[in-house]
């Protein structure tokens, strides 16, 4: 089963009992896709939506420890899930984690699917101590629902909208001088500057280190934003696109969430994270 954070999946509506460890929920939405290839026998919808998994249960939190995966592992080790059912809020924060709140999600007519989008208070990211300037409506949503940060489990690398993109792209770059860039693999991977780190006895990457609302601050692990695609070439595993796109500026991706426990307190409105090794 694969575990959609904010994506939205078409196909045809059902409704079956759901049976889950001992609890048992009738009238549970199931949706049928109508074709796919390729694709895993289940999918789960968390997001926001009032179909979503977490809606229907009426869970008041889920959380998740995502196993590492190299960039070209098809392992079939699955990660774990932790679903709570329990109807009591203590408002306790879970040992050692750190928290920040779900910002309020833009309200536009046309734009009813970013409704169901978890949207984070980004205040800024720093490499190798140096903060990277990025223009503040990808950081926020502006009075059109564009922009913003959202995580998103159903997204592997994490997608920054091009011209927040460049500066944070530059700035690696400025950074690394010790190995050389290779852009032949940049086109081929469609990742991120890369670099022949072959000659390398020890390989190192500035810090990336995300500051989130609430003072919730991490420094992701270096294999979580950099990974070997082959010939002694590693590449920054976060991902732009065209010019011009709506939606949020910045999509927290799996591939970034890699060895975190990452809890989504709905209760209490807030995502709180902290590092694991997750089994
Ligand atoms: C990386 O560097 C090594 C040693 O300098 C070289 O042999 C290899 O061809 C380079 N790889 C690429 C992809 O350029």
């Amino acid at each position: 089963m694969i575990l959609y954070g904010s994506s939205t999946t078409v196909g045809i509506a059902l409704s079956e009992t759901l049976h889950l460890h001992g609890l048992s929920k009738p009238n549970f939405l199931v949706g049928c896709s109508v074709l796919s290839s390729h694709q895993p026998a289940g999918i789960a919808g968390f997001g926001r939506g009032l179909s979503s998994l977490p809606s229907q249960l009426g869970l008041g939190k889920f959380s998740y420890c995502l196993l590492a995966r190299r960039f070209d592992d098809d392992t079939k080790k699955s990660s774990s899930l932790v679903l709570d059912i329990e109807q009591l809020d203590s408002g306790k924060k879970t040992n050692a984690l750190v928290y920040t709140p779900f910002m309020k999600n833009p309200k536009v007519e046309d734009k009813s699917s970013f409704s169901v989008y978890y949207y984070l208070g980004l205040r800024r990211i720093t490499i190798g101590g140096h903060h990277v300037k990025m223009p503040y409506k990808y950081l926020s949503p502006g009075e059109d629902g564009n922009g913003g940060v959202i995580i998103d489990s159903a997204t592997t690398f994490t997608f920054i909208a091009r011209e927040a993109f460049e500066p944070l792209s530059d700035e690696f770059i400025r950074q690394i001088t010790d190995y050389k860039r290779i852009k032949e693999f940049e086109d081929v991977t469609g990742l991120g500057p890369c670099f022949n780190v072959s000659d390398a006895k020890t390989v190192s990457f500035p810090e990336l280190r995300l500051y989130f609302k609430g003072g919730a601050d991490v420094a992701l692990p270096v294999e979580n934003y950099f990974a070997f695609v082959g010939g002694g070439v590693a590449c920054l595993t976060m991902v732009t696109g065209p010019e011009r796109v709506d939606g949020p500026g910045m999509i927290l991706g799996s591939f970034q969430m890699q060895n975190f426990y990452v809890e989504y307190d709905l209760r209490n409105e807030r995502l709180g994270f902290k590092q694991e090794k997750c089994k």
